[in-house]
């Protein structure tokens, strides 16, 4: 076995038992594992396309119980580039989660490529912006609020390379969907179809429609569009 596959069986294990067994410790909120963590298969299809882009520096926001984290995480020990990146943004790690999901990515011998980022995405993606950080791609599933997710969005432009990946979590909630559909409508940000097949699963919306996971190509060149082009979204 090389040393990759070693850290791959690793991470593996370790994502394995908590969609298995669950976290260590929960918030005391009905089913919250369940109700926050991003399903076991839509892990597997993250972690799929990450592969598929070759991605060697990610960003991802809301981390919570870990189970995205851990699939972003094999996706890089699997790609094992040269300079692997993971940072994560998430102000409530240690407050709400008692940085469950911290220890996890810690158990799965990620920490040389993990960098938690602990305060609010509004003021860490412009930081990030601020020292010329750049992704190749983007998972966000943090605050769910529409203006939130706007900015999130804003700045993950800046972030992601012309040409990169932002995937999107939670998109069948009008607040995360309408948000998105600016950038779609107005930023030349096209869905790649079939990142996420299949049923969505997880706890959504009442009655709620539509993909849950969705996963958007950036444009290559990126350009700022002018506001007389402004389409309502
Ligand atoms: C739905 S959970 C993420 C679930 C995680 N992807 C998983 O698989 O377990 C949302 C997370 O976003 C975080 N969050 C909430 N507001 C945020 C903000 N303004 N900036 C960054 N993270 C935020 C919460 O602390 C929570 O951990």
């Amino acid at each position: 076995m090389t040393n990759t596959d070693k850290r791959v069986t690793r991470v593996r294990e370790v994502r394995r038992r908590l969609a298995q067994e669950g976290p260590p410790r929960t918030r005391d909120h009905e089913r919250d594992f369940e109700t926050v963590t991003v399903p076991e298969r839509h892990c597997d299809q993250l972690r799929d396309l990450m592969v598929s882009e070759g991605a060697e520096k990610v960003v991802e926001i809301g981390l919570a119980y870990g189970s995205s984290a851990l699939a972003i995480g094999e996706a890089l020990v699997t790609v094992d580039p040269p300079f692997p990146r993971h940072l994560i943004i998430d102000p409530f790690q240690e407050r709400e989660y008692s940085n469950a999901g911290r220890d996890l990515l810690r158990s799965a011998g990620l920490d040389p490529i993990v960098t938690l980022m602990p305060t609010p995405s509004s003021t860490a993606l412009p930081q990030l912006v601020s020292e010329g950080f750049v992704a190749d791609a983007a998972f966000v599933d943090g605050s769910h609020r529409f203006y939130e997710v706007f900015v999130d969005l804003y700045f993950l432009r800046k972030v992601v390379r012309p040409g990169g990946l932002i995937v999107v979590d939670d998109g069948w909630w009008p607040s995360v969907h309408t948000a998105v559909r600016y950038y779609e409508r107005n930023t030349g940000w096209k869905v790649i179809p079939d990142a996420f097949p299949g049923e969505p699963i997880g706890v959504g919306p009442p009655g709620g429609q539509g993909a849950r996971c969705k996963a958007y190509r950036l444009p290559d060149p990126s350009f700022e569009p002018s506001f007389k082009d402004f389409r309502a979204f």
